[in-house]
């Protein structure tokens, strides 16, 4: 990072995490009080199976800097099989991505059940440091989202205050 604006920015990460596990295992991590970084938005799904990989390509076009699917391990999903079918589906996603050209690690994938507290702020650690290292996200972001980052984030506080793109970044 050499510039000031990059040395203060802060990537913007989405999680989706399935209801029945992971979800349950942010909210104990939250009710545990344990610290993870500030960096992740959660989107709650039923089952990481209901994952569409359009979710997540829409997300970075849209200008995240990351995105995080987590579910339930294998063998525990709610509906039997859903985390065999999401793990496919993002297996598949992957190989799509590095045809796009996106680095491999802005898509994660993990397991957190819903007595993982401290897994998943770990896993949110890890991430947010992964997704540090590759810096802000450049390529197949829509300019318009690019644009509209801005608008929104001058709406909001904390870091997507604070994380403010230009256009011509
Ligand atoms: Fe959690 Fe299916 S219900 S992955």
């Amino acid at each position: 990072m050499q510039n000031g604006s990059e040395e203060t920015w802060q990537p913007k990460i989405l999680a989706f995490l399935c209801n029945w596990c992971s979800y349950a295992g942010a909210d104990l991590a939250g009710t545990s009080r344990i610290q993870y970084p500030p960096n992740v938005r959660v989107i709650r799904v039923p089952c990481s199976g209901r994952i569409n990989p359009l979710f997540l390509l829409k997300a970075l076009q849209s200008g995240i800097d990351g995105v995080l699917v987590s579910g339930c391990h294998p063998g525990d999903c709610h509906y039997l099989t859903g985390n065999y079918i999401g793990r496919r589906k993002s297996a598949t996603l992957k190989r799509f991505l590095e045809y796009l050209g996106i680095e491999e690690g802005r898509v994660q994938f993990s397991w957190v059940s819903a007595a993982e507290g401290g897994k998943f702020s770990q896993v949110v650690d890890d991430v947010t440091k992964d997704i540090k290292k590759l810096g802000p996200i450049k390529r197949f972001v829509k300019k318009e989202s690019r644009e509209f980052g801005v608008q929104r984030s001058e709406s909001r506080n904390g870091i997507f205050k604070k994380n403010l793109r230009t256009p011509n970044e």
